[in-house]
């Protein structure tokens, strides 16, 4: 079949399926440069609006991860078990989570990203820590991976270009938000990855992508489908993202709130969710009697941390940077604290310095705000309810602004329920 781009975009603009023949060129060309960023941001454009079936996610999936490389941790005889979060407020559960993972038997292969917008990017936390590196060649990653159990890096240049090419362009095109780019974008790089299973924290709530349930579930199941059929055991999990996970939100501070989870200690809903995550994953590598809570409690996990954190040149014993200045917010009203917004918590946060406008920008490491208090908390007037931390003074206005209407206390005594963290499963 002879191809050419405008009846591939004339296609999906006319409501029609792309045959799979169509798919894998127009994928291939524009790898290559021969669809140019204007004609593929027309066809992105058609699938936001008119989307595509399973089959042609499912073969659009497959032209991605056809483009670059993939890689294969045959060799290290371990079981392989990766996460993958759709991006949340004050998301550090990578962090406990792959050292967990690793100190109860499996290997934990986790290409993570940066931070853009309100949501935090695990490398930028770990960034935080003094001497750490995110960039590893293929063979880097793999000897960390073989030593320590688990490995958080950048993903190098090799594993599906396309969506590299593609995400960026999404990003300025206003295409980001459409179910099957977004799952086949994440999917193509996680079974590139080579991992042989996969669990997914589909986050649903003002400070996650998917506002709404319905379409936090219809992401999920289209991202199991996709993993399954690709020979990568899939399952889901959907969260709550209404409200930030932890009482901290930004780089270095989440670091520290990650250690003392480590600890045995940090926040109920950060614990809660950490093994919530690891039982699944365990579960899809084949190890369902691992006990991921007495691996937090008898130190190995921390073991695990420290000595996959050296592996990476970072000092685990060293000071982690903190912000230059502070400013608390205070509570204005005794009572019970019944909603602290997500979206609103993540844009302050940015608007401090935790986070970027560009790839390009640099982030502070000690910036971020600290929650003194959740939802269904009791709080006092004139206590703090969160403190700002930044070295640029001059934006605390900036993220007070994002802050205005953010969060309701009710009067003492009242009835209030708080929401559970892990709200849906999606079996694989
Ligand atoms: N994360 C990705 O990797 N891709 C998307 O499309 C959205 C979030």
């Amino acid at each position: 079949m002879s191809m050419d781009v405008i009846s591939v975009i004339r296609t999906k603009r006319d409501r029609g399926a792309l045959a799979p023949e169509q798919i894998d060129w127009v994928i291939d060309a524009y790898t290559r440069g021969e669809v140019a960023d204007e004609q593929m941001s027309a066809l992105a454009m058609a699938i936001l609006l008119n989307g595509m079936s399973r089959a042609e996610i499912a073969r659009w999936t497959g032209a991605m991860i056809a483009s670059g490389e993939r890689m294969d941790f045959s060799t290290l005889r371990r079981h392989t078990a990766d996460k993958h979060s759709t991006g949340g407020v004050g998301d550090k559960i990578t962090l406990p989570l792959a050292p967990l993972v690793a100190a109860c038997g499996a290997a934990v292969p986790q290409l993570s990203g940066r931070g853009l917008g309100h949501t935090g990017g695990t490398l930028d936390k770990l960034e935080s820590i003094p001497g750490w590196r995110a960039s590893l060649s293929n063979s880097e990653m793999l000897g960390v991976l073989a030593d320590t159990g688990a490995v958080v890096c950048a993903a190098g240049d090799g594993l599906a270009p396309a969506d590299k090419k593609l995400y960026a362009l999404r990003d300025v095109t206003g295409t980001v938000e459409s179910i099957p780019l977004i799952a086949s974008s994440i999917m193509s790089k996680k079974i590139a990855e080579g991992t042989g299973s996969l669990v997914l924290d589909v986050k649903t709530g003002s400070g996650a992508f998917m506002k709404s349930i319905e379409d936090a579930r219809e992401l999920a199941s289209t991202m199991v489908e996709l993993g399954n059929d690709h020979g990568v055991r899939t399952r889901a999990l959907l969260t709550d993202m209404s409200t930030p996970l932890g009482l901290t939100v930004g780089n270095a501070l989440e670091v520290r709130e990650s250690v003392e989870v480590l600890a045995g200690g940090g926040p109920a809903d950060v614990v809660e969710l950490t093994l919530a995550l690891a039982t699944e994953m365990l579960a899809a590598a084949g190890l369902p009697d691992a006990d991921p809570a007495k691996a937090l409690a008898d130190g190995s996990a921390m073991d695990h941390w420290r000595r996959m954190i050296a592996a990476q040149g970072g000092d685990p014993g060293a000071e982690l940077p903190t912000a230059r200045e502070k400013q608390p917010v205070m509570v204005p009203a005794s009572g019970i604290l019944t909603r602290l917004d997500a979206y609103a918590v993540g844009l302050a946060a940015w608007r401090l310095g935790a986070g970027r406008a560009r790839k390009e920008d640099p982030v502070q490491a000690g910036a971020g705000i600290e929650l003194h208090a959740k939802p269904g908390d009791p709080v006092t007037a004139g206590r703090p309810l969160m403190t700002l931390y930044s070295d640029t003074p001059q934006t605390f206005a900036y993220a007070l602004e994002a802050l205005a209407g953010s969060y309701d206390i009710a009067p003492q005594g009242t009835e209030f329920a708080v929401s559970p963290i892990v709200l849906e499963r999606v079996p694989g």
